[in-house]
């Protein structure tokens, strides 16, 4: 058995006006506005107060209201997923593996409405919006295969001591898992929690970024269609400082996946009650190194995709490049080039490479970067300013060089499209500042020269390592390709989603031995 990936861009090769075509009338497609329940065991409720979330586009898009939930219906749902939990912990592995493959064929089938979703949703343009949908159904289906060829990752083991003897590994779940997710793949990303968890027989209380709600409701619809049972996946949504400590309060383990300061305090606080499973990925400041053996057009090509695909905002964005000193200049010239080009705006549009920041917060701090970095005695080389457009959250793809070392903006995780560049004289001090952060999540080198990069493997501090990736030098990874995830404080399992043992962190080991 082989697993293969989705690609849906790969598939409309040679047929890109039917690909828009179907984009846009999916875009049609997407109803706006409407109310959205809890979904909770059987039962879709509502509750007496909602919220608005608009569209980061253009903010008089209303995408729909969603519930507040309260202490109750945070209990309401963990009593529900500890009920279906009962029953669920008990089914074979094969039908789960059943289920989940039912529920990427009808992603599959609805992609380019999901697709249009999350373009609506986070402002993502549309060729990252697919890839999304087309990352999650891999999810869907590496998670089953994974299960599969680990037959339910149970061993017969040695039993020479006596011979009635019979031992057995079997790992089985914990319990109710909490899952809170982020904005920046509201499909995907949840989905490689959620399903890590009840793939594995635990059940989920799923909590979406209140930035993108709708995405996580269409999942959760698509999960309970496609067999999971209800109470299995329960749909919970409210303001994360208002709600997650009641889930972490009634959880056996917890999913997070977003920045290190949440996540820390989080799982202090998870920890101390009692010892329960944590998974995590945590954000990078995730740094490229460019060589003077470097090719500078692929150099140009993976930093400008990695720094600048939707915005930055994602964990795996390209946020540091160290370039050697003798084709520095060079380097930022062609990057500038390069950027110039970016056109920046409404992602419902064909051409728009850069749509909206997620929101208002995500603006303001960009430009207090900005301010420090110049305040810093940084060079804006270009970039720098917010975009007044169509009532959205738009800014400048920006590169700032000459920056010291010393500033904390080479520590921080910024999740907006700014790109620091600094020179370096060898690989070695390259390697050095590459390292040089509580972060070690993706990383990337740009290199014609096979010593540097298998030096650069062996020494780099990240989970997830590329030579010359020209598609974004450190962004992109696929489920079953590159298993993602963090080392240092941008993880906490060591496990990477998409990996061969991402379920094991759902699982915990019994040992059974029995006589004749
Ligand atoms: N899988 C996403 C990436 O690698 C987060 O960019």
């Amino acid at each position: 058995m082989v697993f293969t990936n989705e690609n849906t861009i790969a598939k409309y090769k040679g047929r890109e006006e039917e690909f828009h075509q179907e984009f846009e009338k999916a875009l049609e497609r997407v109803k706006l506005g409407e109310e959205y329940p809890l979904i909770i065991g059987e039962e879709e409720i509502k509750t007496s107060r909602t919220f608005e979330v608009r569209s980061p586009i253009d903010t008089s898009i209303l995408i729909g209201r969603f519930q507040i939930a309260d202490e109750n219906t945070i209990d309401k749902a963990f009593k529900a997923a500890k009920e279906a939990f009962k029953s669920w912990r008990l089914t074979s592995w094969k039908e789960r593996v059943e289920i989940a493959k039912r529920a990427a064929e009808l992603i599959r089938r609805r992609k380019f409405e999901l697709a249009a979703t999350i373009t609506l949703e986070n402002g993502k343009n549309r060729y990252e919006a697919i890839a999304e949908v087309d990352e999650t159904i891999d999810y869907f289906e590496y998670y089953a295969y994974i299960l599969q060829i680990n037959r339910g990752f149970a061993h017969e083991m040695d039993s020479r001591m006596y011979k009635n003897e019979h031992s057995y590994s079997v790992m089985k779940p914990y319990g109710s898992w909490a899952v809170i997710a982020p904005f920046n793949f509201p499909l995907a990303i949840t989905t490689t929690m959620a399903l890590g968890a009840v793939i594995t027989g635990n059940t989920a209380v799923i909590k979406p970024s209140s930035d993108t709600p709708l995405s996580a409701y269409n999942l959760v619809k698509i999960m309970l269609e496609a067999g999971f049972p209800p109470g299995v996946v329960n749909y919970v949504t409210g303001s994360g400082k208002d709600i997650v400590d009641f889930m972490l309060a009634r959880s056996d383990g917890m999913a997070f996946t977003g920045s290190k300061d949440v996540g820390h305090s989080l799982a202090k606080r998870f920890i101390e009650r009692d010892p329960r499973p944590i998974v995590m990925e945590l954000g990078g400041k995730n740094p490229v190194i460019v060589t003077d053996k470097a090719d500078l057009n692929k150099a140009v090509e993976g930093v400008y995709r990695g720094a600048f695909g939707f915005g930055g905002q994602k964990c795996s964005a390209t946020s540091r490049v160290y370039v050697f000193e003798s084709i520095h200049d060079k380097f930022i010239e062609k990057l500038v080039n390069k950027v110039k080009e970016t056109k920046i705006g409404d992602p419902r549009k064909r051409d728009v490479f850069l749509g909206p920041v997620i929101n208002r917060g995500a603006v303001e701090k960009y430009k207090r970067y900005i301010d420090e970095a110049v305040k810093g005695v940084g060079n804006v080389v270009i970039g720098g300013k917010v975009v007044e457009e169509n009532k959205g959250y738009y800014v400048e793809p920006t590169v700032v060089t000459g920056l010291p070392y010393d500033h904390w903006l080479w520590r921080t995780e910024l999740f907006v499209p700014i790109l620091l560049v600094g020179k370096v004289k060898t690989l070695e001090e390259a390697l050095m500042r590459a390292n040089d952060v509580e972060y070690g999540l993706t990383a990337g080198i740009f290199s014609e020269d096979p010593k540097e990069v298998e030096y650069f493997f062996n020494n780099i501090e990240a989970g997830v390592v590329y030579a010359n990736r020209t598609v974004g030098a450190t962004t992109g990874a696929m489920p079953g390709v590159q298993p993602f995830g963090g080392w240092k404080h941008s993880g906490w399992t060591g496990k990477n989603a998409g990996g061969p043992y991402y379920l094991l962190s759902f699982l915990r080991e019994q040992a059974q031995t029995y006589y004749d």
